[in-house]
């Protein structure tokens, strides 16, 4: 089959590669109908995310029809039409059992690496280095799906693949996210990066009764379709953003700050920003926490951080004594999908919100190349890309 493999930091190819197998009897192989590239995919593109292999298929947003079910998978059938959460999770496991699916304890078989750097292992995740379980992504024509009796849910025939293809990851991401930054009715809710996880989560924080959502970012049609969705927006590259934040909430500060950027943070020459890139250049410093940074200073006293945005190893000079003393909260997480897909699934069939907006780039698996360079240098106002293998 042909697949989109990574090579090397800003090296992704389509190769001819083996057809996935069943090789579990919870399995189950979907041919793709629809993917998508993530901010997710530009952290691996770029380098940032450790043990990463030469020719690894990426891919963690994937939908497609069954064609072949293991034997213990008893609740789809050939020809069912599926979305699939990124996170690869038993449904049987203490974690899962509380519905915290990405740290899902037994789908990592690498677990010893992530315990390793992080204590504990999360989750197997698709498309998403050794550290997180190997599994091969769905930028394929074919995806191999583990524990395909709990992830994939169907997909009924009044809704498009452009509308629940984000139920894999985007979707479910802003709106937990927004669940994250604990809204209050009315409260202000400001969110750094207007991405398509940005987008997700403003339009949910209005869907939770914010009063106000701020949404920060630099790319005019990004920040267009925030405005779009009911946000008032600030572009970083021509404000400081705490000033501006200040000025706008009467010295108070946003309630929630939600930092949809992670890892690779623009700082347009502030001060910090420019020692993140040294550090992180010269291997001191994993992650640029310029944005972590802005939110922290910015919030209310006794508000709540909210981090979906994607952080891997070390972050350097992060104001713990600025959030210790204004008494904040922080949640994050990679997504617990699965926890989310029925009910943003009834969302959608209820016309509360059709995902499909935010797709700018429908292409086909073998433009996959270009479009991850497209995405990442925010050119040709890429804001989503979803590739059709087979289709397009
Ligand atoms: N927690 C999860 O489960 C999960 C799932 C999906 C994606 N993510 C993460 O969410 C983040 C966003 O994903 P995306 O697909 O929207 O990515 P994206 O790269 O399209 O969007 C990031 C946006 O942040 C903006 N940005 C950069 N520096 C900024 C700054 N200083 N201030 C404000 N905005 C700034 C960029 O201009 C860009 O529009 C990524 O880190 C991704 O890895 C997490
Ligand atoms: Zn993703
Ligand atoms: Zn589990």
């Amino acid at each position: 089959m042909r697949a989109l493999c990574w090579h090397g930091k800003g090296d992704v190819r389509v190769d001819t590669v083996p057809d996935p197998k069943i090789q579990h009897p919870r399995d189950a192989v979907i041919k793709i109908t629809a993917c998508a590239i993530c901010g997710s995919d530009l952290h691996l593109l770029d380098g940032y995310q450790p043990t990463m292999e030469s020719g690894d298929i990426l891919g963690h947003e994937n939908m497609g029809e069954v064609v072949e079910v293991g034997s213990e998978v008893t609740n789809l059938k050939v020809g069912d039409r599926v979305v699939v959460p990124f996170t690869i999770s038993c449904g049987q496991c203490w974690f899962c059992q509380k519905g915290l699916f990405s740290l899902c304890d037994r789908t990592n078989p690498n677990a010893e690496m992530a315990i390793k750097a992080m204590g504990h292992s999360p989750a197997g995740l698709f498309g998403f280095s050794h550290m997180l379980g190997g599994y091969s992504g769905g930028q394929a024509e074919y995806l191999r799906v583990p524990m395909a009796d709990v992830g994939p849910i169907k997909v009924p025939d009044s809704v498009t693949d452009e509308q629940a293809l984000f139920l894999s990851d985007i979707f479910p991401t802003g709106y937990m996210a927004a669940e994250n930054a604990q809204i209050q009715d009315g409260d202000t809710v400001a969110v750094w990066g207007c991405g398509p996880v940005g987008q997700f989560a403003i339009r949910s924080a209005l869907m939770m009764g914010a009063g106000r959502v701020i949404a920060i970012d630099e790319v005019p049609e990004r920040l267009a379709m925030a405005e779009a969705g009911g946000a008032e927006t600030i572009d970083f590259s021509k404000t400081d953003v705490y000033d501006e934040l200040m000025a706008r909430t009467n010295k108070r500060g946003p309630d929630s700050c939600i930092d949809a950027v992670g890892c690779e943070a623009a700082g347009h020459g502030a001060a910090d920003a420019v020692f993140d890139k040294v550090k992180a250049a010269a291997f001191l410093a994993t992650d640029r926490v310029h944005v972590l940074r802005q939110a922290i200073m910015s919030c209310r006293k006794g508000g709540t951080i909210s981090i979906p945005g994607v952080y891997v190893g070390m972050g350097d000079k992060l104001p713990i004594g600025a959030a210790m003393n204004k008494g904040l909260t922080f949640k994050m997480g990679q997504t617990h999908v699965q926890a989310y897909t029925k009910p943003l699934l009834e969302k959608i069939e209820a016309g509360k919100i059709d995902p499909s907006f935010v797709v700018t780039h429908p292409a086909s698996l073998e433009d996959a190349p270009e479009m991850y360079k497209k995405f990442r240098d925010k050119k040709d106002g890429v804001i989503k890309v979803v590739l059709r293998p087979g289709q397009l």
